[in-house]
C-alpha cells in the first residue's frame, strides 16, 4: 500500500489483495462485499476503518465513487471526510477533472457528506435501485478547492 498525501489514509496498489476488513465492513454496509477491483478501479483506505472505491476512466479525465464506507463505530467523527478529501485530491493530482457519484435518494448521512465535500445534485434517476428506491446523481469538479 502507498500512504497518500493525507496521513492515515492508504492507497491500495494494483494487483494487492483486497484486505479481509474490506470485504467486511462492505458486508455490513452494503449487504454483500464487491468483487476484487478491476484495472480500472482505485481503491484507498484508512486501515480497518474506511475505505472508498472508485472506477477511472483516465482518458475521459472522469472518475466514479462506486462505495464508499466507515465502520459503524467509527461514523461522524470526520473520517468518511478526511478520506472523501483525500481521494479527490489524489484523482485530481492523476489528471482527472469530473467526478460523479450515485447515491440512494434517503441515505441523508452519505448526502450530507457529500454536500460537506462539495458535491452538487445534478440529476435524479427513478427507481434505480433493486428496491424501486430513487438514486440522485451528484458531480463535482475535481480540482475545486475543499
Ligand atoms: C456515509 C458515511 C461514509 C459517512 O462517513 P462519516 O465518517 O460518518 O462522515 P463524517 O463524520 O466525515 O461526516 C461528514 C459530514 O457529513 C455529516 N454527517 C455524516 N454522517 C451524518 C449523520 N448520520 N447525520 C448527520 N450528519 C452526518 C457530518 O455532519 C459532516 O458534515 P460537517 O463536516 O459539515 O460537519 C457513513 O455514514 C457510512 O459508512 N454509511 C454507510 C455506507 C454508505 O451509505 N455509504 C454511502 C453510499 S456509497
Amino acid at each position: 500500500m502507498k500512504e497518500n498525501l493525507a496521513p492515515g489514509v492508504w492507497r491500495l496498489e494494483a494487483g494487492e489483495a483486497l484486505p479481509a476488513w474490506v470485504t467486511r465492513l462492505d458486508r455490513t454496509a452494503f449487504g454483500s462485499p464487491w468483487k476484487a477491483p478491476a484495472d480500472h478501479e482505485a481503491l484507498w483506505l484508512i486501515p480497518e476503518l474506511a475505505f472508498a472505491r472508485w472506477a477511472c476512466i483516465p482518458a475521459a479525465g472522469e472518475a466514479e465513487l462506486l462505495r464508499i464506507a466507515v465502520s459503524p463505530e467509527a461514523r461522524g467523527q470526520g473520517l468518511g471526510r478526511t478520506l472523501l478529501e483525500a481521494c479527490q485530491r489524489e484523482l485530481a493530482d492523476a489528471g482527472m477533472t469530473q467526478l460523479f457519484l450515485e447515491v440512494r435518494a434517503a441515505n441523508a448521512s452519505a448526502i450530507r457528506l457529500y454536500r460537506a465535500c462539495g458535491w452538487k445534485p445534478v440529476g435524479r434517476r427513478p427507481g434505480y435501485y433493486p428496491d424501486g428506491e430513487d438514486a440522485t446523481l451528484y458531480q463535482r469538479t475535481a480540482s475545486e478547492p475543499h
